[in-house]
């Protein structure tokens, strides 16, 4: 029997790892150009950090954690709480007041997997630590816009406020007074909710429940003098920098650790794993991880839902990159000299590849066109006697003939360069 990858854990190949890396070369340009520097963190946490951060009525917290419940440890389920840690674990905000960073990097939760939803995933991550600017958060939310634009994904930015210590309590209390009238028409974990968490009953996916929620009362009307201007700041930072969003009071966030903005990018192309990207405002959390009264904002965009919007795009299989160069080697001779020239162009920052078991002319050239082979250079044992080897254009069937001297791999660059240049005349 074939030993199968676990349920909701991904392999992935050859074929789709190239958006990968389109994705991840794209969001690190970006975080660049915002000034981000990289971090990573260590994937098993203790159990405590995510309880305290994400909040221990949480799905996450409650359901979904990875959890070696005999060593009270966890496999991150996400990376806001990490780097957190490891913000107030050294001391970072010693070095700079403001620090911007980011991380790249699988997380784990155990949730049923479908579409877009899987149990190992992964996350580009960027926290501002320190900041209490709301155009950081109109920033934050522009850098993301920008980055699913420039990888051509189209989404739609959603905002809320989630208000703070001082104005969420006074909300939570009328929202109660609204949901105690339609109690009876909640589904199980909303009743249950409306006793823990309240707000959460205002993102219930269950069409009941929308339906009961639908003329609930709207945080943004409830929020604090401060949280009202830092909310109005946000959205006028975002209108500055030419970035459409629309309010949504139903976003609630799966997370407890919310204060004042939270964000989504959605899209409509991915069935119920609406959700690309989603972040928002922490102002207490890192004074309740230990750490100093420091303001915090980011968010995380999740690559396997944004490879799938690619695919979907571009087709399912990209191009696997191309070789430069195809070195067929006919007989025991030639195959030992082209053994070490391989190696030798590699050195010399060529893609190159050859054949190890001695095939016939036909199969190499079958297998330099199978990879995208730009050149092959045929070298058999008569060829290497008379000292000459014959380059071939796979794109345009020419051959020239090259000598085979100690000269041969500057030769090889060469030709390989001058043919480069008339392709992209
Ligand atoms: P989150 O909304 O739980 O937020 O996750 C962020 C993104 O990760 C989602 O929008 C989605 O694209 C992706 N994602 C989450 N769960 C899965 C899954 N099971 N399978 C595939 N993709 C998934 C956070 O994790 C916060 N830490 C974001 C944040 C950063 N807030 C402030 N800073």
């Amino acid at each position: 029997m074939k030993i199968k990858a676990l349920k909701g854990f991904k392999d992935i190949v050859p074929g789709e790892v190239e958006l990968w890396q389109r994705v991840e070369t794209v969001a690190r340009d970006i975080f660049t150009r915002f000034n981000f520097s990289e971090i990573r963190m260590p994937i098993l946490e203790k159990t405590e950090l995510f309880a305290r951060s994400i909040g221990e009525a949480t799905d996450i917290v409650e359901k979904e954690m990875y959890t070696f419940v005999d060593k009270q440890i966890t496999m991150r389920p996400e990376a806001t709480a990490s780097l957190l840690r490891a913000y107030v674990q050294h001391g970072l905000h010693v070095q700079k007041p403001i620090q911007r960073l980011f991380t790249i990097g699988p997380m784990f939760r155990h949730e049923r997997p479908q579409k877009g939803r899987l149990r190992q995933f992964h996350q580009m991550d960027v926290e501002v630590i320190g900041a209490s600017n709301p155009r950081v958060d109109a920033e934050l939310m522009a850098m993301g816009a920008m980055l699913l634009e420039e990888l051509g994904v189209t989404v739609t930015l959603e905002l809320n406020s989630l208000g703070c210590p001082a104005c969420r309590p006074g909300f939570r209390e009328t929202l109660l007074a609204f949901i105690e009238d339609r109690y009876g028409s909640l589904c199980d974990d909303c009743m249950r909710r409306s006793t823990t968490n309240p707000l959460r009953v205002l993102d219930c996916k269950n069409h009941s429940c929308r339906v009961q929620v639908e003329e609930a009362p709207s945080i943004q009307e409830h929020l604090c003098q401060e949280c009202s201007d830092h909310f109005s700041v946000v959205q006028a930072g975002l209108q500055q920098l030419g970035v459409s969003y629309s309010l949504n009071k139903f976003m609630v966030r799966g997370l407890d650790y919310y204060t004042r903005t939270t964000f989504e990018f959605i899209t409509g192309d991915l069935g119920a794993q609406a959700a690309v990207g989603a972040g928002g405002r922490y102002d207490g959390l890192i004074e309740q991880l230990g750490g100093p009264k420091v303001p915090g904002v980011g968010f995380a965009l999740g690559i396997e839902r944004l490879v799938l919007l690619l695919q979907q795009k571009d087709g399912v299989e990209t191009a696997q990159g191309e070789i430069d160069l195809f070195i067929a080697g006919l007989g025991e001779a030639a195959s030992e000299f082209v053994f070490p020239l391989v190696h030798a162009l590699r050195q010399k920052g060529l893609r190159a590849a050859m054949d190890y078991e001695g095939r016939s002319l036909k199969s190499q050239m079958k297998q330099a066109n199978k990879a995208g082979a730009r050149y092959v250079l045929i070298i058999g044992d008569n060829e290497l006697e008379q000292g000459q080897a014959v380059l071939r254009d796979m794109q345009s069937q020419e051959q020239a003939e090259i000598a085979i001297d100690q000269n041969i791999i500057e030769m090889t660059q060469l030709l390989l360069q001058r043919i480069a240049k008339t392709d992209t005349c």
